[in-house]
């Protein structure tokens, strides 16, 4: 208490004390600390304008599917903060392994030599890569970083520069993964010129072809390949193109998992090309699909496996996974960074497969997958107003899409539409809100009309009940207004 009124009385103080010409601060800017002053009307004034946000809330707590806010709200969180926190909020075995770390040492540079956290949870990583030939890594901070990582590597392993990425893909918003980023405008908007080599190609999925929803996967998978042969023909030579790289699971672009055929196509045509395959795994990774990565269920090698967000469960660490022999290919000096593999990050990812291993993840999101799927093929198949609106349920594990029928294709943030309650007409942004409203938090995805649930993989079966009832009743609230 004494902080909280000290702290503004101190820099009233010290501000007076300074001629106005030299103050480096205004008297009257509220302190988030101030006791009058609304933690969520400061974030609005002081954080960076160009952050879309779901809710004003303001986070303060999490406990596994839970997040409580500063008003003392409890939120059923249906989004794990965007597929990061796969064991739930704080779980406390990588909790304490990180307060463990903290006391231990916080910062191994891996440039000044070898981190001991890191190769401990190298020697726990490494075995659950989906291929063996992936047994040499590169740790970083970000999702974008190792999405850059990869980039770098392709283009230093194969002497090539251009990049294919998948029409709906998203990568990261650094300049580099903007310009790879194909699921909105929004992300590279304004902020050109964003790095060159990037050209995109079709992924398999009907809306993206303007195709109906029953459209055969097969059929979609031909047409996607061929869109790639034409890409190899009239936009970038093979000679040119360094990497093919790909979501297992498109998540910005709709949540539509990659059929095994189209992997095993890309895979062929990577081969005949002296191509690099990469996979970014950053938001199907971990559990999320099932599997430890999506890919393993194609049983299809990628040459450069990109991980993040679950891998600490809410630390910064991300990564690229590749051979030893092409990782052999960068010189020494090319890579690294100031806090890449951060000590504590490492440690907190190496409690995370541990609880993999003992709290058997897996098994869990097998049947929360089965659970939600039921209920929602149950609700689009009841007959209702509610349940018509739904076309198409997706995915795979805990990473699930619901398309609605129909509606525009809108290119800016769904949440901002959903706020503004314009939404180009579509369903998704209003069904979030109410999801919202009734303490839930829920996201959309894409610009075509998607929601995604994207649980903690520990979410028990009363709480996904709970979401399911939310949903359902949201759901039917937009319905009722249509
Ligand atoms: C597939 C994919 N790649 C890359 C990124 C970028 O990760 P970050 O936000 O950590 O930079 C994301 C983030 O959502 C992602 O989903």
């Amino acid at each position: 208490m004494a902080l909280h009124k000290g702290a503004p009385a101190l820099r009233r103080a010290i501000a007076s004390s300074v001629p106005p010409s030299k103050r480096a601060f205004s008297v009257s800017m509220p302190h988030a600390n101030e006791p009058t002053v609304d933690a969520a009307a400061f974030g609005e004034q002081h954080i960076a304008k160009g952050i879309g946000r779901l809710t004003k809330h303001v986070l303060e707590e999490g406990k596994g599917t839970y997040v409580i806010t500063d008003q003392g709200k409890k939120l059923l969180d249906m989004t794990s903060g965007i597929g990061v926190v796969n064991l739930g909020h704080c779980h406390p075995k990588v909790s304490e392994a990180a307060a463990k770390q903290c006391m231990k040492l916080t910062h191994a540079q891996v440039n000044i030599g070898f981190n001991a956290t890191q190769i401990a949870l190298l020697k726990e990583l490494i075995p659950i890569l989906p291929h063996p030939s992936l047994d040499t890594v590169f740790l970083w901070n970000s999702g974008a970083e190792a999405v850059e990582a990869a980039v770098k590597l392709a283009r230093a392993a194969t002497k090539k520069q251009n990049i294919i990425v998948m029409q709906g893909s998203y990568h990261g918003r650094t300049s580099a993964t903007a310009a790879m980023t194909r699921s909105k405008t929004i992300y590279g908007e304004g902020h050109g010129p964003l790095m060159p080599g990037i050209f995109a190609t079709a992924f398999p999925y009907y809306s993206q072809f303007g195709l109906p929803a029953d459209t055969p996967i097969d059929e979609l998978v031909e047409m996607a390949l061929f869109q790639l042969k034409l890409t190899l023909s009239q936009q970038t030579a093979p000679s040119d193109t360094a990497a093919i790289i790909l979501e297992p699971v498109l998540g910005e672009g709709g949540y539509v998992p990659a059929p095994p055929a189209f992997l095993h196509g890309l895979r062929k045509v990577c081969d005949e090309h002296g191509t690099l395959l990469i996979c970014d795994e950053v938001q199907s990774g971990m559990g999320r699909t099932g599997t430890m990565f999506a890919v393993e269920e194609s049983g299809v090698r990628p040459d450069v496996l990109i991980f993040a967000k679950g891998i600490a469960n809410g630390f910064p660490l991300s990564g690229i996974a590749s051979t030893n022999e092409l990782m052999g290919r960068q010189k020494p000096g090319t890579m690294g960074g100031t806090y890449a593999g951060n000590a504590v990050a490492c440690a907190a990812a190496k409690a995370v497969i541990e609880v993999f291993r003992e709290e058997k993840v897996l098994d869990n999101v097998a049947a929360r997958s089965q659970q939600l799927f039921g209920f929602l093929n149950d609700l689009k198949n009841s007959g209702s107003k509610a349940g018509k609106l739904i076309q198409d349920i997706r995915g795979r594990g805990l990473m699930v899409g619901v398309q609605f029928q129909d509606a525009d294709v809108i290119a800016q943030s769904q949440n901002e539409a959903a706020r503004k309650k314009g939404g180009g007409g579509q369903i998704a942004p209003k069904v979030v809100q109410e999801c919202v409203k009734r303490d839930m938090l829920l996201l959309s995805t894409s610009v075509f009309d998607v929601l995604r649930f994207i649980p903690p993989l520990t979410i028990s079966e009363q709480e996904m009940q709970e979401a399911c009832r939310i949903f359902g009743e949201s759901l039917e609230a937009v319905a009722a207004e249509l």
